[in-house]
């Protein structure tokens, strides 16, 4: 039987699209493992739902490893050793040096709460905010893979919700992020079936292979 895809979560805070990892797994519609879930925020809400789901949690901080630099190589070397798969960003507010996107090529991947390339860059709720002061009349989330540079790899997937005469900031998040605990496991899930692949700036997400009939 194949092995589970093995996954590293990087959180920073309130962890709402872990959460919606750990359910889908728990559910049956993700066929993943949670490794480990490191955090940069000792202590933080993504940290304690680990906890609670029995997932091995770690945190890094800068403190503890004098400078940004040193705390995400450091992140790195732990992610390496815990054999994953695949590195997810699930709300995870640090950038990592070309060393740690070098260690998971192609195999690191982040949600944003816009739709990219609109709106790249700022932590939630920054994009949501934006795109409500711009007077966009369509935003969402988009789950692309982690390249040096911020919000600009590879498009994988998104989702797309109007904005609302009346919106601001707060309703436009919560409408993006229902969409978000959808899209995140699922994009996962198609690495768990092995359907992703890249090509330049495209990502080609292969059709799921049939069950057969007997
Ligand atoms: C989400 O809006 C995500 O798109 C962004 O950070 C937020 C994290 O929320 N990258 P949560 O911690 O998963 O609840």
């Amino acid at each position: 039987m194949k092995e589970r895809l093995k996954l590293g979560v990087l959180a920073s805070g309130r962890g709402s699209n872990l959460q919606a990892i750990m359910d889908a797994i728990d559910a049956g519609t993700l066929d993943a493992r949670i490794e480990v879930v490191v955090s940069n925020t000792k202590g933080c809400r993504a940290l304690q739902r680990a906890s609670e789901g029995g997932i091995r949690t770690e945190s890094i901080t800068r403190k503890e490893c004098g400078g940004r630099r040193p705390q995400l190589l450091n992140i790195t070397q732990l992610l390496k050793e815990a054999g994953v798969d695949l590195v997810v960003y699930a709300g995870f507010n640090l950038v990592g040096p070309p060393e740690m996107t070098a260690a998971f090529p192609d195999r690191m991947i982040n949600i944003h709460p816009s739709l990219l390339p609109a709106f790249a860059g700022g932590m939630a709720p920054g994009p949501q905010a934006d795109a409500v002061e711009r007077g966009v009349k369509y935003s969402g989330c988009t789950v692309h893979i982690i390249t040096d540079k911020v919000d600009a790899g590879p498009i994988i997937a998104q989702a797309v919700v109007p904005v609302l005469e009346d919106d601001d900031s707060d309703s436009l998040s919560a409408r993006i992020l229902a969409e978000e605990h959808k899209l995140l496991p699922r994009v996962i899930q198609w690495y768990a079936e092995d359907r992703v692949s890249v090509e330049g700036r495209r990502v080609r997400v292969a059709e799921p292979v049939s069950a057969g009939r007997g």
